[in-house]
């Protein structure tokens, strides 16, 4: 069976792991000094080589996203994290940070000395306090100890780094979005191209990368490329921080090598919780298609989730079981999509409008099966023809449900409700037609 490969994780449970001494103990730092012994583009090759992709969910390929920006080219570059996290589902990046800010403050400084860049911002969504209060200190630690500022360690480069509070807006997890609002504009999405990398934060060559992606670059300098790509599947390379939540015995984050399937991480995980059994579950978020028990042994890495219909997305396991209304789940998420779609295009605007007024009509079992056809319908014109990928993530849960427990659906119409509720339940039965 796939073990688990603790790096980024490996220390959470020391009761230092947040500060830099406790961070130092480990070799905390080090990869900074080895970095800025190379040149900035031998740092991106090395990143090129290692394999590594965006842990944020499109998985596009880190090294070769930081040899987008232009050099030579006399202007101002930017790194900007994105440290949003709002995906349902999704709680890794924020773990991470309570745990181990400092991992993230080394890959900063190595990821901008790679892009030429002299200031880097970290987007961090407003609600988690705890963790702001974390990062700045461990920032501040960095500062004191010379990994930040003037001329770090000694070797001529320099850096500030900027810890930004967002308001709380999904949609600032989109990365154009994200860089209105760094901006100080409303957070919505940007008409691409020009993309970040050409005209970015402030117009300015600009990388965008997920907390995770940046954290796993000290390990990769310290380690090499080949150390990286010895761990995961052909295409995809490394180990990466799978999120399990929901009905499982023991929730929580588990790092182990891409490819690992969900039959192994509930292995790990102590299993779905005494008694019950598993129903259905998302691989990556609420915006990925959810699978059922039938995909137990997909290989959870980009091309073997995409290849079973759906996306790796976040790596964020909810898990569900058999007392799970699916429709009750669906429609949870869907009121979330209504409510952080930022109203630019009308599909997504007025469509995830539509979708919560159908969801509630058919979860109070009101409504026909032609019904099934219009949520379809209404879907249909909102994946694919709205300005960003929200709109697709709200068609998600929808498709995939209607593919998998349409059944499930018609309960709800023949029975007048929710078979899942108690009361309904007992008017359904009593009514004779169970
Ligand atoms: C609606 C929406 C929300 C997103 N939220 C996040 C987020 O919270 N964190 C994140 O890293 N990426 C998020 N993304 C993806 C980013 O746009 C971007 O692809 C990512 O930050 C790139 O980093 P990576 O290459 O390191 O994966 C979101 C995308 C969309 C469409
Ligand atoms: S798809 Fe939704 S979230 Fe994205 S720009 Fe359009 S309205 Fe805004």
């Amino acid at each position: 069976m796939t073990q688990l490969t603790p790096v980024l994780s490996a220390h959470w449970d020391e009761k230092d792991s947040f500060t830099i001494e406790g961070y130092k103990r480990h070799g905390g730092y080090d990869a900074v000094g080895k970095a800025l012994e190379m040149e900035p583009d031998a740092v991106i090759q090395l990143i090129k080589d290692s394999g590594l992709r965006g842990r944020g969910g499109a998985g596009f390929p880190t090294g070769m996203k930081w040899g987008f920006i232009p050099q030579g080219d006399n202007k101002e570059h930017y790194l900007v994290v994105n440290a949003d996290e709002s995906e349902p589902g999704t709680c890794k990046d924020m773990p991470l940070l309570m745990a181990n800010p400092h991992v993230l403050v080394e890959g900063i400084i190595i990821a901008s000395y790679a892009i030429r860049a002299n200031y880097a911002f970290i987007y961090i969504r407003g609600e988690v306090a705890h963790v702001v209060r974390r990062l700045q200190q461990a920032i501040a630690e960095a500062y004191a100890a010379g990994h930040l500022g003037k001329n770090i360690h000694g070797k001529g480069f320099d850096l500030e780094l900027v810890l930004h509070v967002g308001a709380g807006a999904y949609i600032c997890g989109e990365e154009t979005a994200l860089l209105d609002s760094l901006e100080g504009f409303r957070g919505q999405p940007r008409l691409r191209p020009p993309f970040p990398a050409i005209a970015g934060l402030y117009a300015r060559p600009t990388v965008v990368n997920n907390v995770e992606s940046i954290a796993s670059v000290p390990s990769i300098i310290n380690n090499g490329a080949e150390w990286f790509s010895g761990m995961g599947t052909e295409k995809s390379k490394g180990f990466t921080l799978y999120s399990l939540s929901g009905h499982v015995a023991n929730p929580g984050q588990f790092e182990a090598p891409l490819g690992i399937t969900l039959r192994e991480l509930l292995d790990l995980a102590g299993g779905i919780r005494p008694g019950h059994q598993l129903k259905f579950w998302t691989p990556g978020g609420s915006s990925t298609p959810m699978f059922t028990a039938d995909h137990l042994d997909v290989a959870l890495d980009y091309e073997g989730v995409s290849a079973a219909g759906s996306m790796l997305g976040t790596k964020a396991l909810q898990i569900f079981d058999e007392t799970t209304c699916v429709l009750r789940a669906v429609l949870r998420w869907t009121e979330f999509y209504k409510h952080e779609s930022c109203g630019k295009c009308t599909p997504c605007r007025e469509g995830t409008w539509w979708l919560v007024q159908i969801l509630r009509d058919l979860e109070a079992g009101k409504g026909t099966e032609a019904d099934l056809d219009k949520l379809l319908d209404v879907v249909d014109n909102i994946a694919g023809r709205s300005f960003c990928a929200l709109a697709d993530g709200a068609a998600s849960p929808i498709i995939s449900s209607l593919k998998y427990f349409r059944e499930e659906y018609m309960q709800h119409l023949n029975n007048g409700g929710c078979p899942f509720d108690p009361i309904a339940s007992t008017k359904f039965e009593a009514a004779g037609s169970r």
